[in-house]
């Protein structure tokens, strides 16, 4: 067999000490982006997925794939619901609330995913925040190789490629840096000084959001208003900013594998280079940018509450041969915060015709499994069901 150095072929045929492979790469502390700095025009073996994402996908963004629809085989256009939360009126116009609470509702129950606009959040802050990221990951790596760690648990800032580099199939292209905000107030010197005062404002204006999201969300569930603020759905949040560099072989790997998210809920902004898709409908649907808005998504604890009337839908990026892409992923949990509030199936969702499919759990348990699971493609809520006659799909 012909050995090209970095190629599928190479991957395919030879067993190569992929343990040792991570660890170097690893240890150089400079992430994708470190590659890309120095020259790197083949995806190291270690980033290449199986089957390569050329032939999983059949297409790059900009399609939508539609595999397996017989009724037509021509190409769908799917939309995500993009919702307008008024800027503030829906407090006091109840007509145009129930508007918006009946299309949370529906989008929360078929996409799992949409986009809000006039959300209150003003363009400055998002354009600064992409920014800050920016700095951050631009800045002398001496400075980022400070923070780079996979402890979680005792860091506020987490910056690392891959939070599941050592264990998931196939590693992403991408760098992610991880802060802790809350619900605890801390000293701002926590945070990497390039980016500190904006992720200071965009997190105190994201969870506002938030709050004003899991409102209509309660209330979607037929639900008084403040019930999972009650609950204290919205008590922790952090910031996952991810820069996902331009990639070379981008039908190789993946900007972030397929997987569901973690948390109650998540508030997503990214700049203007686009490949988030979700799982909708049996396909694969591009979220494209869209200048001032976020993107909204039920995460895994809410569809456990919900009693899966809420879906916590799959979603991935494609990697992109420009770049680089930014995000920045809001997620309400309070993580690997030491928890004693039991979370299982809401009691008045519950009746006859529909009993609790979950069992009762702990954010700190269901973060633990979540993380320790990585993104190997498959949804770390299956561990949370409980045993009645769905174990056929166990097998
Ligand atoms: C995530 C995620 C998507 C993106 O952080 O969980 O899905 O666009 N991010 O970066
Ligand atoms: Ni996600």
């Amino acid at each position: 067999m012909v050995v090209v150095s970095g190629t599928h072929e190479e991957e395919v045929s030879a067993t190569y000490d992929r343990t040792k492979e991570l660890k170097e790469f690893d240890d150089t502390k400079a992430g994708v982006k470190g590659l890309v700095d120095a020259g790197m025009v083949k995806v190291p073996r270690i980033f290449v997925h199986h089957p390569p994402n050329a032939l999983l996908h059949e297409g790059l963004p900009g399609s939508i794939h539609n595999n397996n629809h017989s009724q037509t085989q021509t190409q769908t256009h799917l939309n995500l619901p993009t919702i307008d939360l008024g800027d503030g009126v829906i407090d006091k116009d109840v007509i145009l609330r129930n508007e918006i609470v009946e299309k949370v509702r529906h989008a929360s129950e078929t996409s799992g995913f949409f986009q809000v606009v006039n959300h209150g959040i003003p363009q400055t802050v998002m354009d600064e925040m992409l920014e800050g990221i920016r700095r951050f990951f631009e800045q002398d790596t001496e400075v980022t190789k400070q923070f780079y760690s996979r402890d979680y648990a005792n860091r506020r800032v987490v910056y690392n490629t891959n939070f599941d580099l050592h264990s998931s199939p196939a590693a992403n292209w991408r760098d992610s840096m991880y802060c802790f905000m809350g619900p605890q107030p801390f000293n701002p010197e926590e945070l990497p000084e390039t980016c500190r005062d904006i992720l200071m404002e965009y997190s105190d204006q994201v969870k506002r959001l938030g709050i004003i999201l899991f409102e209509l969300l309660s209330e979607g569930l037929g639900l008084k208003s403040n019930r999972l603020r009650e609950m204290g759905c919205e008590e922790g949040h952090s910031l996952l900013c991810h820069y996902y560099p331009a990639c070379p072989e981008p039908e190789l790997t993946m900007g972030g594998s397929k997987h569901a998210d973690n948390g109650f809920l998540a508030i997503l902004l990214q700049n203007h280079i686009g490949g988030l898709q979700v799982f909708h409908q049996n396909q694969w649907v591009d979220v494209p940018p869209t200048p001032g808005a976020l993107i909204v998504n039920i995460g895994d604890l809410l569809q456990l509450i919900s009693n899966n009337k809420f879906k916590s839908a799959e979603h991935r990026v494609l990697a992109q041969k420009v770049g680089p892409r930014l995000s920045i992923a809001c997620f309400f949990t309070t993580t690997f915060l030491p928890s004693t509030t039991i979370y299982g199936p809401i009691k008045e969702l519950l009746l006859e015709d529909n009993p609790p499919v979950y069992r009762e759990t702990t954010v700190l348990e269901y973060t633990t499994y979540y993380m320790a699971k990585a993104l190997d493609g498959t949804s770390a809520l299956e561990n949370f069901k409980l045993q009645t006659s769905s174990s056929e799909e166990k097998k």
